[in-house]
């Protein structure tokens, strides 16, 4: 069942773009997670010691993990370009750690989006075989 509509998912992630913190770059993004019971947004935080930046959908995710709530449903990704952008393969990967496949929207500056998925971006991710 889910509690959001798709509206409610992509407002989140373009709600939050103004958050944002990006002197460096000036690329804002914003990630809206849905779970089975909340909505967990992200944006990207730089840092003057550019590495440690930390990308918006990291920040949804982990902050979703803090709360106990593993329970990952849809992503959705805005920016505030007229690309469509679609996560790293830093992001790709720790969402690949909670969920096998994963609903994603990715949503331009002019609010068009488009459909993907986790399974479709990131097909063979790297997992630990004993
Ligand atoms: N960024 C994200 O927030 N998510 C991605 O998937 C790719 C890149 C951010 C990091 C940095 O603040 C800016 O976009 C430019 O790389």
């Amino acid at each position: 069942m889910k509690l959001f509509t798709e509206q409610e998912l992509v407002l989140s992630s373009q709600a939050v773009l103004s958050h944002s913190y990006s002197p460096y770059s000036k690329f804002k993004v914003g990630a809206a997670l849905e779970t089975s019971r909340f909505i967990y947004v992200g944006t990207n935080i730089e840092n003057r010691s550019y590495g440690l930046t930390v990308c918006a959908e990291r920040v949804a995710v982990f902050s979703a993990v803090a709360n106990r709530d593993r329970t990952f449903r849809r992503l959705a990704l805005s920016s505030n370009t007229k690309d469509f952008i679609t996560p790293c393969g830093a992001c790709l990967q720790v969402l690949s750690e909670f969920c096998d496949d994963l609903p994603i929207l990715l949503v331009n500056c002019d609010g068009k989006v488009k459909k993907t998925s986790l399974k479709k971006l990131y097909p063979s991710p790297f997992v630990l075989k004993k």
